[in-house]
């Protein structure tokens, strides 16, 4: 038994990293596969849950940063820069200052969860709220690299892409081959590319028997590739997919080509429901935007798409605590309240109903 050592020692070969190539790494990816036998009994599937909470700033796109950081450090970069709606700044911030170097972050104001606009601060990026929306910020983000000294690390860098490829490969060497549907939640689609890209890897090296259809969702408020135009005022309140006018659009759709995929929209009361599901039932907590890819699961299910027996992996792509009011919330939209009890054990086992032994 070691350490694990992040995605671009434990991959290297099949990543574009040389000698010449400074590793900034967290010990990002490894992450667990969860067998969720709730969710496989509600659907007769065999589902699976990719927790990418577990990554080390609670969520996926530290994948991605790490090859990101990492190539622009080889290059030279004294600072990058991103738009976010709170998950790439987090991740953005923390591997800057690992590395030793700036991070520039653009966000859409009053509109990223706490937990995410936090870490950003915490890690000493030069965090600016823009009155605009995320899609505004990514326009600008562009616009700043391409004019001025400073390196972009969105995902229309296609270092993140190849970073978070590497979520595929520990699918495949943990179930030994692909599984035949693959959920994720959309907003740039990029990690939608990035599966579909380590997973297409796999097969043409052998190392699988199939591709899985890849099966993305968008927040109904938020669904542009969906409705097949540009969403001007995208809303959800999965604040992390709140985007308009996704940056990896046409990617995605020739990844939703090559592997019999599917785009679908879920409306807010689903997200939630299958967030509480999730937590309640399964036991990992997300934030609501990853709980998207439950409430996929639940739909294409019920719908006869994703049939009995088939095997089935959802990627959860965001910690539940980096937004966790929605816990606290019950489905008709009160507040759950905690109970308040005395220091007294017999008042408390009343109230939890517990008999006397
Ligand atoms: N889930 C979470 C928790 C996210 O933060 C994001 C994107 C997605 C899913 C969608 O991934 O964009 O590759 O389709 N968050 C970006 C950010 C936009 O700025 O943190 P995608």
């Amino acid at each position: 038994s070691r350490q694990w050592r992040g995605v671009l020692h434990e991959y290297a070969d099949r990543l574009d990293v040389t000698d010449a190539t400074p590793v900034i790494t967290l010990g990002e990816g490894g992450t667990p596969l969860i067998p969720a036998a709730a969710l496989s009994a509600r659907t007769g599937a065999n589902v699976f849950v990719k927790y990418e909470g577990m990554n080390p700033t609670g969520s996926f796109k530290d994948r991605g940063m790490t090859m990101a950081i990492s190539k622009a450090v080889e290059h030279g970069a004294k600072a990058v820069i991103c738009a976010s709606t709170g998950n790439t700044s987090a991740s953005a911030a923390a591997y800057a200052t690992h590395a030793g170097i700036t991070a520039a972050v653009l966000v859409p104001e009053g509109k990223i969860a706490m937990g995410k606009l936090s870490q950003a601060i915490a890690h000493d990026a030069r965090l600016l709220q823009v009155r605009g929306n995320f899609d505004d910020c990514l326009d600008l983000a562009r616009e700043l690299a391409n004019n001025y000294p400073v390196h972009l690390v969105n995902s229309v860098n296609n270092d993140r892409i190849e970073g978070q490829k590497t979520g595929a490969f520990e699918v495949v060497e943990v179930l030994r081959d692909a599984p035949d549907f693959h959920i994720v939640p959309v907003g740039n689609a990029g990690n939608y590319t990035a599966y579909h890209r380590g997973y297409r890897e796999e097969l043409d090296r052998g190392a699988t028997t199939k591709l899985p259809r890849m099966f993305g969702f968008q927040a109904a408020g938020s669904a542009p590739i969906v409705v097949g135009h540009v969403v001007k005022d995208p809303d959800t309140i999965a604040s992390a997919i709140r985007i308009g006018n996704p940056a990896s659009w046409q990617l995605a759709i020739a990844a939703r080509e090559d592997s019999d995929g599917y785009f679908g929209a879920i409306d807010d009361t689903r997200i939630l429901e299958a967030h509480r599901i999730l937590s309640a039932e399964v036991g990992i907590f997300v934030e609501p935007a990853s709980a998207i890819s439950v409430a996929g699961l639940l739909e294409q299910a019920d719908a006869g798409v994703i049939t009995p027996g088939s095997t089935v992996v959802l990627t959860v792509t965001g910690h539940g605590l980096k937004d966790p009011q929605w816990a606290l919330r019950t489905a008709d939209g009160s507040d759950v309240q905690p109970e308040s009890v005395g220091v007294d054990p017999v008042e408390i086992a009343d109230v939890l109903g517990l008999a006397a032994a």
